[in-house]
């Protein structure tokens, strides 16, 4: 059974195989955990994000960790919440699993996630957790080469929620 966790702090100090980066289409960065990484990734990163073109909503694109402790960043636009009836579930789930596969493929073993599409794209919190938590589950079950991923919280609500829809999952 692959460990998930959850982790209260920065996901840029975390050293892991890959980062998640909650990105926007772009991919040239922008506020809230977007901000964090390209800051502390160094300008590297923007020149590396330059050559990827942009991503659409839900896939996932890798470039190296720069500055950062961890080896790689798993960039992802996570959907913009609308009212529920737009993809928004089905497109964040792609988030997760899109970013897990590229993880899988670039042997990485273990995986930090920030919880994509709750801050700025004001996806509603409960909901992201259970898709969340649901794919990320559903996809490790099937495979061996990640071991460890960690669902890093910035606040201790967003913490706690995911914390409990983990452990009604494992119930
Ligand atoms: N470490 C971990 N989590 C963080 C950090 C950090 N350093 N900074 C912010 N967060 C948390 C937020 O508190 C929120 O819980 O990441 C979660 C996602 O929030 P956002 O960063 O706003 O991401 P999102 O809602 O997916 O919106 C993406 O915001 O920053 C822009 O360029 C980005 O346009 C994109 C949009």
């Amino acid at each position: 059974m692959v460990a998930l966790t959850v982790k209260l702090g920065d996901i840029t100090q975390f050293k892991v195989d890959a980062i998640v980066n909650a990105a926007n289409t772009t991919l040239r960065g922008g506020g809230g955990v977007d901000g964090a990484i390209h800051r502390a990734a160094g300008p590297a990163l923007d020149l590396a994000c330059a050559q990827l073109g942009g991503c659409p909503t839900g896939q996932a694109r890798i470039t190296p960790g720069f500055n950062l402790p961890a080896k790689y960043i798993i960039h992802t636009p996570g959907p913009i919440w609308v009212d529920g009836h737009h993809q928004e579930a089905e497109l964040l789930a792609d988030s997760y699993r899109n970013s897990l596969q590229l993880a899988l493929s670039y042997g990485c073993q273990t995986v930090a996630f920030p919880s994509i599409s709750t801050g700025v794209y004001h996806f509603p919190l409960e909901r992201a957790a259970t898709i969340a938590v649901e794919t990320m589950f559903d996809f490790l079950g099937n495979q061996t080469t990640i071991k460890e991923v960690w669902l890093v919280a910035f606040d201790p609500v967003t913490a706690k929620v995911y914390r409990n829809k983990i452990d009604e999952f494992q119930r």
